[in-house]
């Protein structure tokens, strides 16, 4: 298949002036996949409407057939035809939180959308993303597209074009450029089909800013949970570079220069840098501790870096200290290193 690219990037605050803007809507309407970019991460979208376009998402990933999508939306209006009744405190929720990186897990109203988009569930997960391209075809689309991370099941989700393409070339009708994801983490999940709600994915709108809005809201759930997991996609192998990773917790010595750092690579805090052996390579995570924003922005990048260089066998990728703001990249970073975590001194 012939992928074409749209680059958006030059037409970022007025995405109505970009030519080819009516060939973008027309693949979508025409049981295309296109993958668009989000604050988030890039989404591979399809119209949420056509079970045709639906499946050929899941083929295109190689996502299994019951791991749920998400629907994007521009205005609230677009759910009454599929969500079946908005709670007052969702409502509040999406007051303060959209557009942006939250999605809400809601009673679905069956009819509407295909029923390949919920993998046969009676809820639907929706979110309005903020980016200002993302957005604006949604708008200019007019209709409910159903996304996913664009990026093959399994690895790291893409927040920059290029890694769309090195996953997605070939495979599906059209990729938009429009530049890399501010956020660099998928979206929290929330589900709001029982109260108290849970996160069932953490992301950067965190248990404490949802709390601060409705005090006594979240149910605390556990992320790893693999019997019965709230969100299906939390139960399968994900985020994983090719790569070797470990994660390093409390580094507070000085590591010395050994032969084994040669093909190793340190993924730390700049301001951590001198406390890494000279020989072993080194990527920055992110300025300094505290930095979770700058981490959150750039991880996935890094891990798909870390697999496109041939002289690195192993990484070692810093702990944030456990809090609320650091819960989303730590759920992200255990799953990337299937749970491999060490003591800094170990090193
Ligand atoms: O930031 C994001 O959310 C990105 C961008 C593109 O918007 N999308 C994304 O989609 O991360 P995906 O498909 O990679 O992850 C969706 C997660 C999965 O873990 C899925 O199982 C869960 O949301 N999910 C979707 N619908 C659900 C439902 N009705 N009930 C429970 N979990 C659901
Ligand atoms: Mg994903």
């Amino acid at each position: 298949m012939n992928t074409q690219i749209w680059d958006l990037r030059k037409y970022e605050e007025n995405v109505v002036k970009y030519p080819k803007l009516n060939e973008i809507k027309e693949t979508l309407l025409n049981d295309g996949l296109v993958a668009i970019p989000t604050e988030t991460v890039y989404g591979l979208g399809a119209n949420a409407r056509n079970e045709h376009a639906v499946r050929k998402i899941y083929e295109a990933k190689g996502r299994p057939s019951d791991n749920p999508l998400i629907v994007h939306i521009h205005q609230r209006e677009q759910l009454e035809e599929f969500v079946d009744g908005i709670d007052e405190r969702v409502s509040k929720l999406m007051d303060v939180f959209w557009p942006g990186p939250i999605s809400f897990i809601l009673p679905l109203k069956t009819g509407y959308l295909c029923e390949k988009v919920t993998g046969g569930l009676n809820s639907i997960a929706v979110r309005m993303p903020s980016h200002k391209i993302g957005r604006a075809l949604l708008q200019y689309i007019d209709e409910p597209i159903a996304a996913p991370s664009a990026n093959l099941s399994g690895r790291p989700s893409p927040t920059k074009f290029d890694h769309v393409f090195q996953d997605l070339n070939g495979k599906v009708d059209g990729i938009v450029n429009g530049d890399q994801s501010e956020e660099g983490l998928e979206s929290t999940v929330l589900d709001c089909t029982q109260y108290p709600f849970r996160i069932a994915r953490p992301g950067s709108i965190t248990t404490s800013m949802i709390e601060q809005v409705l005090p006594g809201s979240i149910q605390k759930a556990n992320y790893f949970e693999k019997d019965k997991p709230i969100a299906p996609g939390m139960k399968y192998k994900h985020y994983s570079p090719d790569t070797p990773l470990t994660i390093v917790e409390n580094l507070t010595h000085k590591i010395d220069n050994n032969e084994k750092w040669n093909d190793v690579v340190f993924i730390f805090p700049i301001s951590m840098k001198y406390l890494l052996p000279e020989n072993a390579q080194f990527i920055p995570l992110c300025d300094d501790e505290q930095d979770i924003k700058g981490a959150n922005h750039n991880l996935y990048s890094v891990l798909h870096s870390i697999d496109s260089s041939n002289d690195i066998k192993h990484a070692y990728i810093y702990s944030f200290e456990k809090k609320d703001q650091s819960e989303a990249i730590m759920n992200r970073m255990l799953k990337a290193a299937g749970n491999e975590v060490i003591e800094g001194d170990e090193l």
